[in-house]
C-alpha cells in the first residue's frame, strides 16, 4: 500500500513517514498541499494522509483537488486537537477518516487498516458488478440509459430470428455497431457479415457489387464476379444507407427479399441465397416515401423490425460511460497511462451537445489522449469547438456579431495551423502580431 504523507512541519512529517515505512508501507511525502498535488498527479497512491492546517493550500483544498483527479481516492485528514469543526468539514468534503493531533500512532495504523479493508471491498464489489453487467451486455455496445437498454433488448430478441431489421438513427449513433451485435448474437455468427454502403458507390457499380456479374456482362467485365449477396450466403448482409438505394435497385432488392434468390448482372440464371438482411439509414424514410423516392412495398418489407438508436443528447447519462470506455481504449491503443480528467475537462465533456453523436465523442477523446503530455487530460487537450460551442452568429444576430464570429473562427484556425505560434498565425491571417494579440485579448482566446 502506497501512502502520501503531507505535513508542513518537517519533524512531524518525518516521524509519521518513518513510522509507516517501518511498518512496511511505501511512503511518499510532501511539505505542502501544492507539492502534494503535484506528486499525486505524477504518481498514484492508495491513501493520502494530510495535515489540515497548512499555509497556502490547506488539507481540505488538497482533498478536493485530489478527488477531482481520482474521485475514489482515500484521504485521512489530521486536525489539531480541539478543532472538531475542521474534522466535520473534512468528512463532509469526502475524507475517508480523520485523526486528531498529537497522533496516536497505533490508532493511525488501525485507521489505515480500515481504509485498506474498505478499498478491498469496493474493489470486489466493482468486479462483481462488472461480471453481472457482462452477462446482460450486448457485445461491444455501451449504454445503460433506458432508451439504449430498450434498443439492446430488441437486439437480443431479434437476433435469434431471421427477420429483416431496419436500424435507424442519426449519423454516428452506432447503427453499424448494432448491426454487428445482431449478427454476432445470431445463429449466423459463424457465417460471414458482409457490408455494403449504398451511398458510396455509383449506381452501375453498386448493382454488380450487390448481385455480381457474368464475364462479358458489360465492358470491363473480364471475368465472372460474385456479388455481396452471394458472399454473404449463410451469414448476414448489412445494407448501409439504404435510403440512398437508386429506384431500379430498390425493385431488384425487393425481388430478392421475396424470392430469396438473385441473378448476376448479364445472367438470367437464378441463384439461391440464404442471407439475413440488416439495413440502416439516417434518412427520414417516410419523407422519401412521400416524395416517391423510396418504394413503399420495399419499405414495408424492410420495416419488419425497426430499431431506433437514440442520439446521444437524448441519453446524456450514457456520456460518462462512453467517456471512460474510450479513455481506457485509446490509452491502451496509444500505450499511454491516463489517470483521468481534470474536473473542468470532465464537466465540459459532460455538458457538450455532440451533434456528431458517439463518433464525435470518440474522436474528441482519441485526440485528447494523443495530445496530452500529462497523465491527466485537461481543458487544453479538448478542441475549441467543445470548450466553447459557437455562439449564434447567424444573420439574425446582426452584422457585428457575425463579423466577430468569423474573426474568432479564423483566428482559431490560424492558431491551430500555426501550432499556436502567434507570429506564424498572424502571418497566415495577414495581420500584424500586435493586432493579433489585441484580438486574442478581446475575444479571450489567448488561454490556449
Ligand atoms: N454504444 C456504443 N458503445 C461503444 N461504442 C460506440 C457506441 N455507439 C457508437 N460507438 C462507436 O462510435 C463510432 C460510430 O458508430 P457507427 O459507425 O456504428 O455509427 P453509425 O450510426 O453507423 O454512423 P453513420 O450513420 O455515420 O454511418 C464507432 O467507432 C462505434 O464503435
Ligand atoms: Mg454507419
Amino acid at each position: 500500500m502506497k501512502i502520501l504523507v503531507v505535513d508542513d512541519e518537517p519533524a512531524q512529517r518525518e516521524l509519521v513517514s518513518g513510522f509507516l515505512a517501518r511498518h512496511g508501507f511505501e511512503v511518499l511525502s510532501a511539505g505542502d498541499g501544492r507539492e502534494a498535488l503535484e506528486r499525486f498527479r505524477a504518481e498514484p497512491v492508495d491513501l493520502i494522509l494530510t495535515d489540515q492546517k497548512m499555509p497556502g493550500f490547506s488539507g481540505l483544498q488538497l482533498l478536493e483537488a485530489a478527488r477531482a483527479v481520482t474521485p475514489e481516492i482515500a484521504v485521512i485528514v489530521m486536525t489539531a486537537y480541539g478543532t472538531i469543526e475542521h474534522a466535520v468539514a473534512a468528512i463532509k468534503a469526502g475524507a475517508s477518516d480523520y485523526l486528531t493531533k498529537p497522533l496516536n500512532l497505533d490508532e493511525l495504523l488501525h485507521r489505515i487498516g480500515q481504509v485498506r479493508d474498505r478499498q478491498r471491498l469496493v474493489g470486489e464489489n466493482r468486479e462483481l458488478r462488472a461480471a453481472l453487467q457482462e452477462r446482460h451486455r450486448v457485445e461491444g455496445v455501451i449504454g445503460e440509459s433506458g432508451r439504449m437498454q430498450e434498443a439492446l433488448s430488441l437486439v437480443r430478441r431479434v437476433a435469434a430470428s431471421d427477420a429483416t431489421v431496419l436500424i435507424r438513427g442519426e449519423s454516428g449513433t452506432g447503427k453499424e455497431l448494432i448491426a454487428k451485435a445482431i449478427h454476432y448474437a445470431s445463429r449466423r455468427a459463424e457465417g460471414p457479415l458482409v457490408r455494403i454502403n449504398c451511398a458510396a458507390l455509383p449506381e452501375g457499380l453498386l448493382e454488380s457489387e450487390l448481385f455480381g456479374h457474368e464475364k462479358g456482362a458489360f465492358t470491363g467485365a473480364h471475368a465472372m464476379r460474385r456479388g455481396r449477396f452471394e458472399l454473404a450466403h449463410g451469414g448476414s448482409l448489412f445494407l448501409d444507407e439504404i435510403g440512398d438505394l437508386p429506384p431500379h435497385l430498390q425493385v431488384k432488392l425487393l425481388r430478392v427479399l421475396q424470392e430469396r434468390e438473385i441473378e448476376r448482372v448479364g445472367s438470367s440464371h437464378p441463384i439461391q441465397v440464404d442471407v439475413r438482411l440488416l439495413a440502416a439509414t439516417h434518412c427520414d424514410l417516410e419523407a422519401l416515401l412521400k416524395e416517391g423516392r423510396f418504394r413503399d412495398d420495399l419499405y414495408y418489407r424492410l420495416n419488419v423490425v425497426t430499431i431506433s438508436v437514440p442520439p446521444l443528447r437524448e441519453r446524456r447519462e450514457d456520456i460518462p460511460l462512453l467517456l471512460d470506455h474510450f479513455l481506457s481504449r485509446f490509452a491502451r491503443e496509444n500505450g499511454k497511462t491516463i489517470r483521468g480528467l481534470t474536473r473542468e475537462a470532465r464537466e465540459t465533456l459532460l455538458r457538450y451537445d455532440y451533434p456528431g453523436n458517439v463518433r464525435e465523442l470518440e474522436n474528441v477523446v482519441e485526440r485528447a489522449v494523443v495530445l496530452t503530455r500529462d497523465e491527466v487530460i485537461g481543458l487544453a487537450d479538448l478542441p475549441l469547438a467543445v470548450r466553447e460551442p459557437e455562439p449564434d452568429t447567424g444573420e439574425a444576430a446582426g452584422l457585428p456579431a457575425a463579423v466577430e464570429g468569423l474573426e474568432r473562427r479564423m483566428i482559431r484556425e490560424a492558431l491551430a495551423r500555426a501550432d499556436g505560434i502567434q507570429t506564424r498565425a498572424a502571418e497566415l491571417l495577414g495581420i500584424s502580431e500586435r493586432v493579433l494579440r489585441y484580438k486574442l485579448r478581446k475575444y479571450g482566446l489567448s488561454g490556449g
